[in-house]
Parts: C-alpha cells; sequence; structure tokens
C-alpha cells in the first residue's frame, strides 16, 4: 500500500531522528519517504536505519552532541524517539538554538519522566487513574497497603526501563517490593519515591494523540504483549508484538478518551505552564467503569510505532512538523483501512541476560516481500554480517486487509529469517483474532 505524499508548501528540509530502535527504523523509514526530505540522519541508528538515514554514533542521551551535530549540519527539525533524551531537555536545548524539534520539553517530559507527578496531575484535573500514595517511606507504604489489601500496584517514580512496576499478588509480595525500592535502593534514585496503587482489571490499549500544545489529534491505536511467552506467561519486557488498529477501543471509546484523557491532559498541562507538544500515548485500562489511565509516555510506543507508520497513508513529516509548529488544529492524517502486526525477534535469554554478537542471516529473503518491514532494533553490521547486539533485535512487521492475514505474512518472514539465538513469541495478535472468532 502506498504512502501519500506532501507534494505543495513546505521547504525541503535535513531532519535528524534521535534513537537506535524498532521505533525509529519505523519512523526514520516513514520520513524517509516525504519528498520535504532533502538529508536524513540518525543517531546513533543501526544496521537496518543506515539503509534509510545516514547513522551518526552519538548516543541519544548525550544531549551535547546532538545540539553541537544538529547546528554544524544545519539540521532543519529533529524527531526525538525515546523518553530519555526527552526527559533531559534535549528538545529545550534544540530551541534555545533555533532548532525545531518533534517531542516535549522537561517540563511537559515530566509525564513520563514521574509516576507521582503524573498521579498528582491527574487529582488536580480529574482524570481517571487508579487511586493511590506517594510515599519515600516504607512503613507508611506498608500501612496502606495493608489497609487496602491485594492485589495491588507498587511502582518506582522514575524512569526504570519499564521494570519498575510490582503486581503483587499478595500483601507479603507487596511489602517486598516496597523493602527492595525504598530501603534497598533497587532502582537507584528513580525508585527513591513510590506510588502504591490500586490493581485495575480489565484489557489494556494503547492510544495515540499528536499534540501541539493546544490541540490534539488522535493518531492511532494498537495493543502490546508485554509478557516474554505465548499465552502472555514470563516476565514482562518492553514488548514482544503489537497490532494496529486495537478494535477493542472503538469509536465511542476513543471518543470518550479524547474527552476524558487526553484533552483534560493537554488543558491541564497548559495551565500548570508546560504544554505539552510530541506525541501522548495513553496507556490505557478498558475497565468496566470505563477507560483509566495507566501512564502516559511522551513518546512513541516500540513496537506500536513499528505498526502505526505502516498503517500512515498521509506523510508523517509534515505532521511530526505541524505539531511542532502548533498548527495541529488544521491537519488531518489519513490511515490505511488495513491491520498492521509487528512480531519482535529477541536474543534467547531475553528479558534475563542474553548472547551478544550472533549472525543473523536470511534478511534478503524477506526484502522483496510486499507490506512487509524488518525494522531492527539492536543490530550492527559487521564487514558483510549483521549482528544482534541488544535484547530486542527485530520487529517484523506485516500490513494486510485482516489481522489473520497479518499475522500469517509477519510469521511466513520470521521463518524465512535465519537466526538461532533469537526466538520470538508465536502467538502475537491472539486477542485481536480471539475477538474476531466470537
Ligand atoms: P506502567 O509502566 O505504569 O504502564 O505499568 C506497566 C504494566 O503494569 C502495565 O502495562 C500494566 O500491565 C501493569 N499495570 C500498571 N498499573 C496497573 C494497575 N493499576 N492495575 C493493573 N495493572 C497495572
Ligand atoms: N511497548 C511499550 C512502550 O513502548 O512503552
Amino acid at each position: 500500500m502506498r504512502q501519500e505524499r506532501a507534494t505543495e508548501g513546505g521547504r525541503r528540509m535535513k531532519v535528524l531522528v534521535v534513537g537506535s530502535g524498532g521505533r525509529e527504523h519505523a519512523l526514520c523509514w516513514a520520513i524517509a519517504g516525504s519528498p520535504l526530505l532533502t538529508a536524513l540522519y540518525c543517531a546513533p541508528g543501526n544496521a537496518g536505519i543506515a539503509a534509510e538515514a545516514r547513522c551518526v554514533p552519538i548516543a541519544a542521551d548525550d544531549i551535547d552532541a546532538l545540539v553541537h551535530f544538529a547546528l554544524k549540519e544545519r539540521i532543519d527539525f529533529v524527531v526525538v524517539g525515546p523518553e530519555g533524551p526527552l526527559v533531559l531537555g534535549l528538545v529545550d536545548r534544540l530551541g534555545a538554538v533555533g532548532i525545531k524539534a518533534f517531542g516535549p520539553n522537561a517540563a511537559a517530559a515530566r509525564l513520563e519522566g514521574s509516576k507521582a507527578f503524573t498521579k498528582d496531575f491527574c487529582t488536580r484535573h480529574g482524570i481517571p487513574t487508579a487511586a493511590y500514595g506517594r510515599f519515600t517511606d516504607a512503613d507508611a507504604a506498608k500501612s496502606y497497603v495493608r489497609a487496602h489489601g491485594a492485589p495491588i500496584v507498587v511502582k518506582a517514580d522514575g524512569l526504570a526501563a519499564g521494570k519498575g512496576v510490582i503486581i503483587a499478588e499478595r500483601v507479603a509480595d507487596a511489602e517486598a517490593a516496597i523493602d527492595a525500592m525504598l530501603r534497598d535502593g533497587a532502582f537507584g534514585a528513580a525508585g527513591a519515591e513510590i506510588v502504591v496503587e490500586e490493581f485495575l482489571a480489565g484489557e489494556e490499549a494503547s492510544f495515540f494523540a499528536l499534540c501541539d500544545g493546544t490541540t490534539a489529534l488522535p493518531f492511532g491505536t494498537a495493543q502490546d504483549h508485554k509478557r516474554v511467552g505465548d499465552g502472555d506467561t514470563g516476565p514482562n519486557t518492553g514488548g514482544m508484538g503489537a497490532y494496529s488498529p486495537a478494535p477493542i477501543v472503538t469509536d465511542a471509546i476513543a471518543a470518550t478518551v479524547m474527552e476524558r484523557i487526553v484533552r483534560p491532559t493537554l488543558a491541564g498541562m497548559r495551565a500548570e505552564g508546560a504544554p505539552f507538544a510530541g506525541v501522548l500515548y495513553c496507556g490505557l485500562m478498558l475497565t468496566s467503569k470505563g477507560p483509566q489511565l495507566l501512564e502516559y509516555n511522551v513518546r512513541f510506543g516500540d513496537p506500536e510505532c513499528q505498526v502505526l507508520m505502516p498503517r500512515l497513508k498521509s506523510d508523517v513529516l509534515p505532521a511530526l512538523i505541524a505539531a511542532a509548529d502548533g498548527v495541529l488544529n488544521a491537519f488531518d492524517v489519513r490511515w490505511h483501512d488495513a491491520a498492521a502486526l509487528c512480531v519482535v525477534m529477541a536474543a534467547r535469554g531475553y528479558p534475563g541476560a542474553y548472547a551478544k554478537n550472533t549472525e543473523i542471516r536470511g534478511l534478503d529473503a524477506t526484502r522483496d516481500a510486499d507490506d512487509l518491514w524488518v525494522f531492527h532494533a539492536g543490530t550492527v553490521r559487521e564487514g558483510d554480517r549483521v549482528v544482534a547486539t541488544g535484547g530486542r533485535v527485530l520487529g517484523v512487521t506485516a500490513l494486510a486487509p485482516g489481522f489473520a492475514a497479518a499475522q500469517a505474512r509477519a510469521y511466513a518472514a520470521v521463518d524465512r529469517i535465519d537466526w538461532p539465538d533469537g526466538f520470538c513469541r508465536r502467538d502475537i495478535g491472539w486477542r485481536v483474532l480471539a475477538r474476531a472468532r466470537t
């Protein structure tokens, strides 16, 4: 399926994407097709991204070096993929030297950077979320747990690479998590304060909105597969696969999310002097009482971005620029009426310890298929070999008229990739396919 491309208006520009994951590969692929582009760079990128962009060896959180590079290369627009540099203030620093960027400034990135800030913010603005307490004292946190009973959820306040959330089935487990965070410093400074919150039952979904500080434009839905094993078993990961759209987010639910969560968030951040621009990713629990906010992320999800970009019919670059320019109110985007599904291939052992520098073969066998993308996350090229260097290594994404066909196409490609040291879940999409059968 083809993407529509902007043809009129707009100066042609040099763009820098920051990050090195499957999310950034998907963004680079989408941006690379824009006629507005003269040159695309990615810092630091990876072996797959190198096919779309010039990779620059600067780490995503090396703010000084990124700003220096952007000035030196006269970059017109920077697209920041991961949360780390956003929380560190990359967008503020670029703005200070006159370089436009997609993503929130540090003050607005607190929506992801601090769970305690987020929970208090939701209370101030009436945004539906689980009941909670904030604690720095372990005894006080334990009293709260005993008063509320299990199941209950214990969260480190700061960024903990997706590992700072403990769903405790028993009071004793919650107490152990409290001690690990507050007494033993299991998450360092990120766990010096914790949030203890009510367990919400329901189905999870991700809702994306492009935001320009004032206006929010719905930008797709997805569902992720967080557990490492088939049937949603085993430890949590950064995400083993995803699909988009999420049919469980009906038009009515999407309207509720916009009205009760996304718009109050934008209005609240503006009222508090920290207007939010970028992509707001609402992690939702769809409960019997309606959608509740589990968390905000202030960037695209990964692998969710890998299923959003292939579905986008409109040129992505003008949309990202409109968010940075504050002109989303005059903007609309169009989507393919199709299903996208992404299977993540990870290094054996992930999310625990895993082998590095194992060779991946067979990538060429997937190259010519239509509506199929092998997005790279943790790869480097060594001569003519591609080797795995990360935990999550590839995102094999297919687009098809329906989910069953997208799933079949993605796994057919997975099976052509020759990587004995890798593995994937074999059931990505099970929920949406089960729903279609009932
Ligand atoms: P978070 O990083 O806050 O999104 O939490 C990570 C995961 O923990 C979520 O994707 C949910 O699966 C789960 N989770 C977080 N908070 C809750 C809650 N209050 N009730 C049930 N599950 C939760
Ligand atoms: N896939 C979950 C995330 O990007 O946070």
